[in-house]
């Protein structure tokens, strides 16, 4: 008897757990897939990165803004122009993320890339200094010397075989962001252990993408008895040990110089700001929170520049007349310049930064962001998305409108010359986001990856045999191609 009532009971939570998708989806108005009782649409992502970036890509192509369930997560991807405008407004307030974006918390409870109140105030605050016009100037000194090594590293390649490149843009990458955000010196960690550190880091992220297509694992009264959190936990120990480490190691130097009366340090290294400034409470900063803030920068720092440069370098590698052109403009700047680098000339390579914006629009690093709304909203379908709803802004799908950009799917660096650039509303081409909640580390990630590609460029040229049809993106937080960056190098005259 007890057997059959909880049959019931299962059964009558199912038919109303669907009949309520299925009300939301029709108050809505966006099309969607069928959908299956307690799965929703999560059978169709249960394959590899890979698949779901392309299940995901395909899906778009046949429709306008669309739905998907998630379990019963309702969850709308939207990217035709006129439903993101009219979402992106101020009145809409998107300042809170998405309840997927919590499963970054297993870095840290203090997440300035999740949070939206005090915590996150009190972050940003710190870091908009740190990352301020005035003081990135400070930090090209250790791009430079970063991308010095690279092309140092690669010497041995030249003439010889195609090897994957991508090794060695994960581990100069993590560099850069370890040096600038915590001023790691190469007598602190070998380059083993960077290598090491910059392969745990993306392990959690794949972690927390796997979580993510795993609704079964979204309630953390579960997911703490998984492996998958075993695994997770043990590689967010490592990298915060290292972390504090360095944190304590840096401040132990920071007051040293503070004492001397050297107060130059506070300059080149974000978190030298921590130790300078105060929490809203008065209070200090506490080697805990710096640890968590460090670890959501390298979050949103690393992958993002590591998926940018190897995108850009693969199409720059099958596209040698783009890759002619930017060595050309290249050449000149530096024939003004007496062969010097600094963030002026940078700043003035027009045709590079086509390229790297072409780039980020066929391809972007972070290919979808979420936000929870806070109000109601009618959409201009006439449909209705109620508070509480995971809306998720499709920038992939953002970047390939065709009324914006003829033939989407092309690789065309003229679509950002400046007076196409004018022409476009502003919103169809956001690789950062948008509004109050949009990277503020962009800048800081422009001028590296410039600074590296300059160097790559003016050293080697770089051949591939693959075509773009070879490509496999995944989607794990940011854009991967499974293929890596398979090229091989030639040297440049010395220039
Ligand atoms: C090419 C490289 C990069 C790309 C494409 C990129 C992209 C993005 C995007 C799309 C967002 C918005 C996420 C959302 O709305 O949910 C974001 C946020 C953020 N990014 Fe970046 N990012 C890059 C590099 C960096 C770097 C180097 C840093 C810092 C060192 C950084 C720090 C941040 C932070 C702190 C946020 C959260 C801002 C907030 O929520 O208010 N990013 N990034």
């Amino acid at each position: 008897m007890i057997f059959v009532g909880i049959i019931i009971c299962v059964i009558s939570y199912l038919v109303f757990d669907f009949l309520q998708c299925l009300i939301t989806l029709k108050k809505s108005k966006l099309p969607s897939l069928p959908i299956l009782p307690l799965l929703g649409h999560v059978h169709h992502f249960l394959g590899s990165t890979n698949a779901t970036f392309e299940k995901l890509l395909d899906i778009a192509k046949t429709r306008k803004s669309f739905a998907l369930f998630f379990g019963s997560i309702f969850t709308p991807y939207i990217y035709d122009f006129e439903m993101v405008s009219h979402l992106i407004k101020p009145e809409n307030q998107m300042y809170q993320k998405a309840a997927q974006y919590d499963f970054m918390r297993v870095l840290g409870q203090r997440q300035i890339f999740v949070d939206w109140g005090t915590q996150y105030k009190e972050s940003k605050r710190v870091l908009i200094e740190a990352v301020s016009h005035g003081n990135l100037k400070k930090y090209i000194t250790s791009f430079n010397r970063n991308a010095q090594n690279l092309v140092d590293d690669l010497r041995s390649k030249v003439g010889g075989d195609v090897f994957d490149l991508k090794a060695e843009l994960d581990f100069h990458a993590i560099s850069i962001l370890l040096d600038t955000i915590m001023g790691l010196e190469a007598s602190i960690m070998t380059r083993d252990e960077i290598e090491l550190f910059g392969k745990e880091y993306s392990k959690i992220l794949k972690y927390i993408v796997r979580r993510g297509y795993k609704v079964w694992l979204y309630p953390s009264s579960l997911y703490k008895f998984s492996n998958l959190f075993k695994l997770c936990n043990q590689s967010v120990s490592y990298i915060r040990k290292v972390t504090r480490k360095l944190i304590e190691s840096r401040k132990e130097k920071f007051e040293v110089s503070e004492l001397n009366g050297q107060k130059t340090l506070r300059t080149s290294v974000f978190i030298d700001k921590y130790f300078v400034s105060k929490k809203d409470d008065g209070s200090d900063f506490s080697i805990e929170d710096i640890t968590d803030d460090v670890l959501a920068l390298l979050g949103a720092g690393f992958e993002t520049t590591v998926s940018s440069l190897s995108l850009i370098i693969m199409m720059l590698s099958i596209n040698q007349d783009v890759q002619e052109k930017v060595f050309e403009e290249l050449k000149e700047k530096l024939k003004a310049n007496d062969g010097y680098l600094d963030t002026y000339n940078l700043n003035e390579l027009q045709y590079l930064d086509q390229v790297i914006h072409e780039t980020w629009r066929l391809h972007p690093p972070v290919s979808s962001i979420g936000r929870l709304l806070t109000k109601d909203i009618v959409l201009p379908n006439g449909g209705y998305l109620e508070k509480g709803t995971n809306v998720w802004f499709y920038i992939t799908m953002i970047h390939r409108d065709p009324k914006f950009y003829p033939e989407p799917e092309i690789f065309n660096p003229n679509n950002f010359l400046p007076e196409r650039v004018k022409e476009r509303p502003p919103q169809v081409f956001m690789p950062f986001g948008f509004g109050t909640r949009k990277c503020f580390g962009n800048i800081f990630a422009k001028l590296v990856i410039k600074t590296i590609l300059c160097h790559l460029m003016r050293n080697y040229q770089f051949h591939t045999t693959k075509t773009e049809n070879d490509f496999q993106l995944a989607f794990e937080i940011t854009l991967k191609n499974k293929i890596g960056v398979p090229v091989s190098i030639t040297s440049r005259p010395k220039i």
